[in-house]
């Protein structure tokens, strides 16, 4: 029996701050970040959004009132959760209108955590085939403005809803894992902010990848020649670029060529978000679906997911004949739309998150166009409105 992803979709804010911008405004050269950081646009999440709503606007468009009823299982990955004792995935999945006999929960390793979820809801569904599971990572990654890490900020979540025969891409169940106490990235709880030691996360990610590669060739007696693609959590697209030169040596030229091209459809729609944290390789995943024309059923599609502090996974999946059904076609055109805003605006928009006390909050909600939105904090709660229902 195949199982993987049904389907898959996406959702971000409706602002974005172009980063030739972003920075002239820090005295670098444009090119630094659109080249040597390989970033365009990068999200700015107003403060009427957090990983709860971005969550619920990413899975809602995509769910039909038959998966509603088959979805017995709900994973929240973040790790810009917004309560240390309850899951974002119960508000999700009252917000998403689903049944009370289902399991949610949320779980945790930086950027990694959306592909144990997705492992685990493959799992269940193997286990449990007439069902389906909801499988979304949520988060907005923070470093601060005027940091080193600034220019690979972002967010936004991707949705992924797990079946039996899925539609889009069918798991192969062959992972190589690895997992080490790392101090790359962390946040700890009085942080909103991370911390991190960005050249030697970069380095780590690197001996993550070609470790874990290469030990998937020698189990599966594979080489890099037998890959269509190979997708990567993507913090800044230069970064799965460098990943993918540090084993293009291995490939023969035709080969190298192919790689690198369908890794530019990788990156294409991470390139103007920025790091997602959890959902990133799965947003270069649909990037790739969709902006790749050069893809057929039953490609090898090879996926290094990475979360710091660390754990790395490469595990594989075969594209489906259909795929393009199960896919968020209307994308291309929502990015299209968003709407820039200056530098000022995004700092402002930055130091204007709800306030982590307990006081009551209002938030301003009128500008964000999107179904699921935060309205504030009211005795210690968060207030969320779906605007179909009001
Ligand atoms: P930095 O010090 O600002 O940048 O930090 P730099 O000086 O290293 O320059 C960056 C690149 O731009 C370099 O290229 C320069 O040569 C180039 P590279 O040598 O790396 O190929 N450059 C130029 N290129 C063209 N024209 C120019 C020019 N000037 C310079 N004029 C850094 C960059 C990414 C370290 C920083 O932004 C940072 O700390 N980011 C956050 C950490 C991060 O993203 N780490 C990635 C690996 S860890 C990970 O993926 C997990 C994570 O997602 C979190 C989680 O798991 O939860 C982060």
């Amino acid at each position: 029996m195949k199982v993987g992803i049904d389907k898959l979709h996406f959702a971000t804010s409706h602002l974005y701050v172009d980063m030739a911008e972003l920075a002239t405004a820090r005295q670098a050269a444009p090119d630094k970040y659109l080249i040597g950081i390989g970033q365009s646009k990068m999200a700015v999440i107003p403060p009427s959004q957090d990983v709860v709503t971005l969550a619920a606007n990413a899975a809602a468009p995509m769910l039909t009132a038959e998966d509603i009823a088959a979805i017995d299982l709900v994973v929240v990955a973040t790790e810009s959760g917004i309560d240390n004792s309850k899951a974002t995935a119960i508000y999700v999945a009252r917000l998403l209108g689903l049944s009370k006999r289902v399991r949610t929960i949320e779980m945790k390793e930086a950027c990694y955590a959306a592909t144990a979820g997705l492992q685990l809801a493959a799992d269940h569904i193997r286990v449990h085939p007439t069902k389906k599971a909801l499988v979304i990572g949520s988060d907005i990654a923070r470093y601060g403005l005027h940091t080193p890490g600034e220019p690979t900020q972002g967010g936004g979540a991707v949705a992924m809803l797990v079946s039996a025969d899925p539609q889009v891409l069918a798991l192969d169940d062959d992972s190589v894992l690895l997992s080490e106490d790392i101090m790359d990235f962390w946040r700890p709880l009085y942080h909103t902010n991370a911390l991190v030691d960005g050249k030697y996360s970069s380095n780590i990610y690197i001996d993550y990848f070609q470790d874990v590669f290469q030990e998937y060739l020698q189990q599966q007696s594979m080489s890099i020649n037998d890959f269509t693609a190979l997708t990567f959590h993507l913090p800044y697209t230069k970064m799965g670029l460098k990943a993918l030169r540090s084993v293009l040596p291995s490939a023969d030229s035709a080969q190298q060529n192919r790689l690198l091209a369908h890794f530019e459809n990788n990156r294409y729609f991470s390139r103007q978000v920025g790091n997602l944290y959890t959902g990133s390789l799965y947003l270069g995943v649909l990037s790739l679906l969709l902006n790749d024309a050069n893809l057929k059923a039953n490609d090898l599609i090879g996926l290094f997911s990475y979360g710091s502090g660390a754990e790395g996974e490469f595990y594989t999946a075969r594209l489906q004949p259909d795929y393009q059904t199960g896919l968020d076609l209307g994308l291309p055109q929502r990015l299209a739309r968003r709407q820039r805003v200056d530098v000022a605006t995004y700092e402002t928009l930055f130091k204007q998150q709800l306030q982590l006390n307990a006081t009551d909050q209002q938030i301003e909600t009128a500008n964000d166009p999107h179904r699921f939105v935060l309205t504030g904090q009211l005795n210690e709660q968060r207030q969320y409105l779906d605007r179909q229902q009001s």
